[in-house]
């Protein structure tokens, strides 16, 4: 597993630095050996952050695996010993949480509504933010966005830094899925360079901007239907530097400019089947596709692998599924699915 090496005197900077910079791996333990001690990351350090680490004397390794663990620190005996509800209650309180910048998103189930002003004031100061949304509607409509009521706070704009990308965000309207980190950081460094990528559903930038930061595409073309989603897509290229490698396009993915990528990105749910012809055509005869489906674990893997294919089929091509990877659980027995698929 990749981790920096660093000695020991100065783990606590180089552990910093890596936070900062959204590379800390925080769900497996730190090692430590005779003076060295090796903090497990979640990507490889960009150039400029690793010569910094690099000056703590730290470096890449890769040799072990580390042992996993819950969380970082126990923060829910901290607030539980904060906390002013009904005992009987506490067992309800959020064990997880989306944390985005100075934003706390919690789900608080209805049996809790009296207390959760409490609980907002509770979590806010054990974690350190400043603003709290309760979760009360997931994720709907076309646009994805999320249902959200503010219970602590005022500022639900926040700058979430992941594997060194920083996502400006209103965290009130447009969603943020934390357990796609591991797509995100994926996707970051899979295009080769000098690929042209089309991203059809680009949102605030979940995968268009870490690939250009991390990688070198000749171009991403990122379609967002959202104007609030797209005016943060704008946003993130600028924050990011990226406005060279990301072109940024307001509109319906299926007016898409076709026969130009070697790479298409479909991160969308619900009918992202619809939208296969589309991606077809959008690739230059042959190339990638990156297919996320959420699909009902008894229909896996064969529906969306066959869905893939009939596209394919239909448009005088060939589709080889290169691999399925499970993003995560998307409901009870529904899981969230991406396919590399290579199509000719
Ligand atoms: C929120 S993202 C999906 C999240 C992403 N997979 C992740 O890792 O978190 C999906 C985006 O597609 C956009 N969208 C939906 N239909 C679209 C279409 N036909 N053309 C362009 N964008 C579309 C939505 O507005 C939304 O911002």
């Amino acid at each position: 597993m990749l981790a920096l090496r660093v000695p020991s005197s100065n783990a606590e900077p180089a552990r910093l630095l890596m936070t900062e910079s959204g590379i800390l791996d925080k769900h497996h333990r730190i090692f430590s050996s005779e003076g060295f001690t090796e903090i497990p990351a979640l990507a490889t350090p960009l150039p400029g952050l690793m010569a910094r680490l690099a000056e703590l004397g730290a470096e890449l390794t890769d040799s072990r695996d580390y042992v996993w663990r819950e969380t970082f620190r126990d923060p829910l005996k901290d607030i539980m010993a904060d906390i002013d509800i009904p005992k009987e209650l506490e067992k309800m309180l959020p064990k997880k949480w989306e944390q985005l910048g100075h934003v706390l998103v919690l789900k608080i189930s209805k049996e809790l509504d009296d207390w959760k002003g409490e609980i907002a004031r509770a979590y806010s100061k054990v974690l350190e933010v400043d603003t709290v949304l309760r979760d009360t509607g997931g994720i709907t409509g076309q646009f994805r966005e999320p249902v959200m009521e503010l219970l602590l706070g005022n500022k639900t704009e926040t700058v979430h830094v992941e594997n060194q990308v920083r996502f400006s965000l209103d965290a009130a309207r447009l969603m943020f899925s934390s357990g796609n980190v591991e797509e995100r950081i994926r996707m970051a460094t899979i295009c080769k360079p000098g690929e042209v990528v089309a991203d059809m559903f680009a949102g605030i930038g979940y995968f268009s901007v870490p690939m250009a930061v991390h990688s070198q595409p000749a171009s991403i073309i990122s379609h967002e239907i959202n104007p609030l989603a797209f005016e943060y897509l704008n946003k993130n290229i600028g924050l990011n530097g990226v406005e060279k490698k990301i072109k940024p396009v307001l509109g319906n993915c299926l007016d898409a400019e076709e026969n130009i990528a070697d790479r298409v990105i479909m991160g969308y749910v619900g009918t992202t089947h619809e939208f296969l012809p589309k991606a077809m055509r959008i690739l230059r005869g042959k190339g990638i596709i990156h297919y996320h489906e959420t699909c009902p674990n008894r229909l896996l893997p064969n529906r969306p692998q066959e869905r893939v294919k009939e596209a394919a089929r239909d448009a005088g091509k060939t589709a080889e599924i290169l691999k399925m990877n499970r993003i995560k659980s998307y409901s009870p027995g529904v899981e969230h699915v991406v396919l590399d698929v290579k199509i000719s």
